[in-house]
């Protein structure tokens, strides 16, 4: 039970699939520097992969308010010295606040001149918000990973159509939920990363139907 001050919300599928995500994280991410989480949500991963993943650093995001102080108190409950507070972010925006990051108070707050960003972990978010939200990830991504940098997502895909009749089941209530949110397909969310310069590297078949894609930012053309 919640306190009355406790801003912690649950999101009972994080604690299914925090461990086989993990798993993979830890075979794809660069070993140190920053992590930028997209869509954190509750915050139930940010305090799960932190720790798991120092000495990189995590830097949870969401663009709800209720869900960042949700992250926040996670943090409070769970602190760990490589996360950081969570930062206001919506991919759809076209510069992304970490980018005014040029500036040195940025580079500060965010260590960002010791840990640089190295990636972006971005769960179960493509299919529960508008196409725009993928081409703004991808683009976001294009723009801030480093060359080798690593782009990290995890969901649902169609693969030549639904991968499992569950999925159909899934993608119709999201649908009627919101007519712009559904099931993407690999080939159309790979198309959106190789035109910001981000190559796919490798997909892993998750439990639940779920599968992890990994992209690397390739080299400046
Ligand atoms: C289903 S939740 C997933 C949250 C968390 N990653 C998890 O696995 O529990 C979808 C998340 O996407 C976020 N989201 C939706 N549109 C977004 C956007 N344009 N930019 C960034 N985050 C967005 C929502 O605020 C929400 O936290």
């Amino acid at each position: 039970m919640n306190t009355p001050n406790d801003a912690r919300q649950y999101a009972p599928a994080t604690e299914r699939n925090r461990k086989p995500i993990l798993e993979v994280l830890l075979q794809v991410l660069p070993q140190s520097g920053t992590v930028l989480e997209v869509a954190s949500g509750t915050g139930e991963h940010a305090v799960f992969f932190a720790p798991r993943l120092s000495p990189r650093k995590w830097l949870p995001s969401d663009p709800n308010p209720q869900l960042r102080a949700s992250i926040a108190a996670w943090r409070t409950h769970n602190p760990a010295g490589n996360l950081h507070p969570p930062l206001d972010l919506d991919v759809r925006t076209l510069v992304w606040p970490i980018e005014t990051g040029a500036s040195p108070e940025w580079l500060n707050l965010y260590d960002f001149k010791t840990s640089p960003l190295v990636a972006i972990v971005n769960i179960n978010m493509i299919h529960i918000s508008p196409w725009s939200a993928t081409l703004g990830l991808m683009a976001g991504a294009g723009r801030l990973l480093p060359p080798g940098g690593i782009l990290y997502l995890y969901g649902p895909f169609k693969q030549g159509g639904h991968t499992a009749p569950s999925n159909v089941i899934f993608d119709e209530t999201l649908r009627s939920q919101n007519p712009e949110w559904g099931v993407r397909d690999l080939d159309d969310v790979v198309a959106a990363a190789n035109a910001q310069h981000l190559t796919m590297l490798e997909t892993y078949q998750m439990p639940a139907n779920n599968l992890s894609v990994v992209f690397q930012r390739a080299s400046n053309p």
